[in-house]
């Protein structure tokens, strides 16, 4: 992730200004300090020194660093709304103000527009003009299949927020690195299925069709449980989530669409429950720099289905062990689930964003840089 990452690059704008006044009214306080015992000394007040920084009440509040950056969502995305306290409560991120409301626009260092909400015709955003020091950030968490080209949107942004790691603020779920001290306690927990899914999208039209036939294939030759709504798979409480995916040797880790660096929460369900997830998405390489190579298994590592449906069947216990050796030195963070909480943590991330980002960006070609890159 890339919060943190941005501190070494200082605290500026806002905040630095903000440090000065504590700087000064410090440095008054020594004046203030060295003027009582020059008194007490002399017997006599000698002459001031440094009445001036002496901070008077009204300038004091102008340098204040009472006011945090404003971030705006001009939308909640998808009409979901969510409790402005989950960036602190999930994220410890608590350097922005978040809010909705359209008339602190002009105050807001940072606007957030959800790529789905924003109309054909960009009528539903802003019609003022823009402060010269607002950020307009272009926030979409689907792959470019499942993004439609607006028109008239290059030039238009100055961040991107998304999965993708050549976007400004990058969204993901990560292994962080354990630390040495921290032994790892797990415990492979009881098997009762082969293979699992959960899955309630089929929509062709949303690219779904590749990892349709795949399944279809590959359920020919081994059982494999369903869950969710589109293969009138047994639907499933968020409550059940995690522990569904732990009793599965094996989960089915297909994204809807193959694009580069598009890798979800589809592996990191089953890393967090002690799962192997067997993916389908862009190349093995692409996963590799995202996730041990030895914690999960390609469906490109085999000619076809039926190669990989043997595989899986055949495989012992102590090959099977080894999937799970990456937990020495990784840690995988459940995420979110539930689509009302999808959208927190990359808002989080652009609040903790901007609250740091100082600079002037221009995001020229959207499309050209979303849809370009091959898998
Ligand atoms: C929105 O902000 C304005 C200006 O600060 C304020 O007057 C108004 O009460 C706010 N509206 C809501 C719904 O909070
Ligand atoms: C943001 O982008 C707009 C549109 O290209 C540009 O005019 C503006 O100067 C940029 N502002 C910042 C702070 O980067």
């Amino acid at each position: 992730m890339e919060v943190g990452g941005g501190e070494k690059f200082g605290r500026r704008g806002q905040i630095g200004s903000g440090w000065q006044a504590e700087a000064e009214r410090q440095a008054a306080a020594i004046c203030l300090l060295g003027y009582i015992l020059a008194c007490f000394l002399y017997f006599e007040p000698p002459s001031p020194v440094c009445p001036t920084t002496l901070p008077l009440e009204e300038n004091r509040q102008v340098m204040e660093p009472k006011e945090k950056p404003i971030l705006l969502l001009w939308f909640w995305p998808l009409g979901v709304k969510f409790d402005y306290k989950a960036c602190s409560i999930h994220f410890n991120i608590n350097s922005c103000v978040l809010t909705d409301n359209r008339s602190l626009y002009k105050k807001a260092q940072g606007v957030i527009f959800y790529h789905k909400n924003i109309h054909g015709n960009l009528k539903n955003l802003p019609q003022e003009p823009r402060p010269s020091f607002q950020k307009w950030i272009w926030f979409n968490v689907e792959s470019p299949t499942n993004t439609a080209r607006k028109p008239g949107l290059d030039n238009l942004f100055n961040l991107t927020l998304s999965y993708r790691r050549d976007a400004d603020i990058t969204v993901r779920n990560e292994l962080t690195i354990r630390p040495t001290e921290i032994k790892d306690d797990f415990v492979m927990p009881k098997k009762d299925k082969l293979v699992c899914w959960i899955v309630s999208n089929k929509n062709p039209h949303t690219g779904a069709a590749v990892r349709a036939q795949y399944y279809h294939e590959l359920s020919k030759h081994i059982k494999i449980d369903l869950f969710g709504s589109a293969y009138s798979g047994k639907r499933l409480s968020y409550e059940d989530y995690y522990t569904t995916i732990a009793s599965c040797k094996f989960y089915l880790s297909f994204e809807n669409s193959i694009h580069r660096d598009y890798i979800t929460e589809k592996v990191n369900g089953p890393l967090v429950a002690g799962t192997v997830p067997v993916v389908l998405g862009p190349p093995r390489e692409n996963y590799e720099q995202f996730v041990p190579a030895d914690a999960f298994i390609h469906v490109n590592d085999f000619p076809d289905p039926k190669s990989l449906a043997g595989f899986l069947l055949d495989m012992k216990d102590d090959v099977y062990a080894r999937y799970f050796e990456w937990r020495r030195f990784y840690t995988a963070t459940p995420h979110l689930l539930s689509i009302n909480n999808e959208f927190i943590q990359p808002i989080c991330l652009a609040c903790d964003h901007i609250s740091r980002d100082s600079d002037f960006h221009v995001v020229h070609d959207l499309y050209g840089w979303y849809h370009s890159r091959k898998p």
